[in-house]
């Protein structure tokens, strides 16, 4: 009988995510204020739902794959207030699903904000809406103050991920089953039943950004993307290798995806400037919340400079991979990072919504020549 997690044995032929495509793109991050810089740098951008209908036509319109949010329910402080302002993850896939009609729309989900019921509900009900275009992105809750903002216990990393195992289990028994029972360490489920069942089958997409042991070990027994920061490429590389290996061992294939800041433009100077007035205009006090948060600070990613670059790497991107340069620069370095393993990028800019004409003007069509796009 087949494993019910081996995902290529299931035909989900329609879903954008496994298209020929070698190089999927998305957007990330345009649910929030800000979206993914951390600038007082000027932009047209919004975090509001007519301007992120405006960017999810024009992705959709272009191409791209897949959209996907950032879950955040507290703000990181400076004077951005970074991404105070932001839409509630289910409700803005919804809303983008009914917006657009080849594209993915995700949610990204806290486990202990929700419980497993409802994030099977809400999931099955927009990929009945979209036509099977939902996919979930699964977030353990990193970011204290937004856990105990609901008044639960911030439990140990690895309880975290002990807990999404036992939440996404539920929720794939709900997605799979009917009147079932469960009784773990976190959820006790008295005959559980779920109708409409997702329009995927057997799930709906699933992503996780776990980069911990616990987090690749997580991705590679339930996801089917894991999202991964490229750091340096030595480190890139591992974990490429190591979240293929373990979801291999587990009888099953994860493709691995990054994400960074496209600051493109006709000429490498156009490009430069774009990217060091994000800088220039950066909102030092937010990142350095987040980097203590992250444990950035610590020692172990060595001295001050250091420190200092990753900082410029998070107000340009939040920590992501930068593309800055010409249309043509920005397709050499896509390319260099899929040599390396990577299935998809999703992307960011300072100003969505015009830079994503260019974009698709300039950038598309060069990324078909180079064989990564049909
Ligand atoms: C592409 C990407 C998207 C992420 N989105 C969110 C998010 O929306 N909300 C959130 O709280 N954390 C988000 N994270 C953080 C991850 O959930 C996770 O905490 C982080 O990657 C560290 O995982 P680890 O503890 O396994 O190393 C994201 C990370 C990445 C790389």
């Amino acid at each position: 009988m087949t494993h019910p997690d081996d995902i290529r044995a299931w035909r989900r032929a329609h879903v954008p995510v496994f298209n020929d495509n070698k190089l999927k793109l998305g957007i990330f991050g345009m649910n929030c204020s800000n979206g993914c810089t951390i600038t007082h740098a000027p932009t047209s951008f919004e975090p509001t739902y007519q301007h992120n209908v405006k960017i999810a036509k024009l992705a959709d319109r272009i191409g791209l794959e897949l959209l996907v949010p950032v879950g955040r329910w507290k703000h990181f402080g400076g004077s951005t207030q970074f991404n105070a302002n932001n839409l509630e993850v289910y409700t803005w896939a919804t809303a983008m699903a009914c917006n657009t009609e080849k594209l993915m729309v995700f949610a990204t989900s806290h486990v202990p904000t929700v419980h497993p019921l409802l994030a099977a509900k809400q999931s099955a009900t927009i990929d009945n809406i979209s036509a099977g275009r939902f996919g979930l992105n699964i977030v353990c809750g990193w970011f204290r103050p937004e856990i105990e903002m609901f008044g639960i216990e911030q439990r140990d990393h690895d309880a975290r991920y002990r807990m999404a195992d036992e939440w996404l289990s539920v929720i794939k028994q709900a997605w799979t089953e009917q009147d079932f029972d469960h009784h773990g360490e976190f959820y006790n489920i008295k005959g559980g039943f779920l109708l409409p069942k997702p329009v995927q089958q057997p799930y709906p997409t699933l992503i996780n950004a776990g980069s911990s042991e616990a987090g690749r070990e997580f991705s590679a027994r339930h996801v089917d993307y894991n999202f991964i920061t490229i750091t340096t490429e030595e480190e890139a590389a591992f974990l490429i290798k190591d979240v293929k290996a373990r979801a291999a061992a587990h009888r099953r294939e994860c493709g691995v995806m990054t994400y960074g800041l496209v600051c493109c433009r006709d000429t490498e100077a156009e490009a430069r400037e774009v990217y060091d007035s994000i800088v220039r205009h950066g909102d030092w006090e937010a990142t350095e919340n987040i980097m203590k948060m992250l444990g950035i600070e610590s020692s172990s990613f060595g001295n001050k400079d250091t420190v200092r670059n990753l900082g410029e790497r998070f107000i340009a991107g939040w920590g992501g991979y930068p593309l800055v340069g010409t249309p043509e620069q920005v397709v050499e370095k896509m390319q260099h990072i899929h040599a390396m393993g990577i299935d998809g990028f999703i992307l960011s800019w300072l100003d969505y919504a015009q830079e994503l004409e260019y974009f698709g003007e300039r950038v598309m069509p060069l990324l078909r020549q180079a064989g990564l796009r049909v």
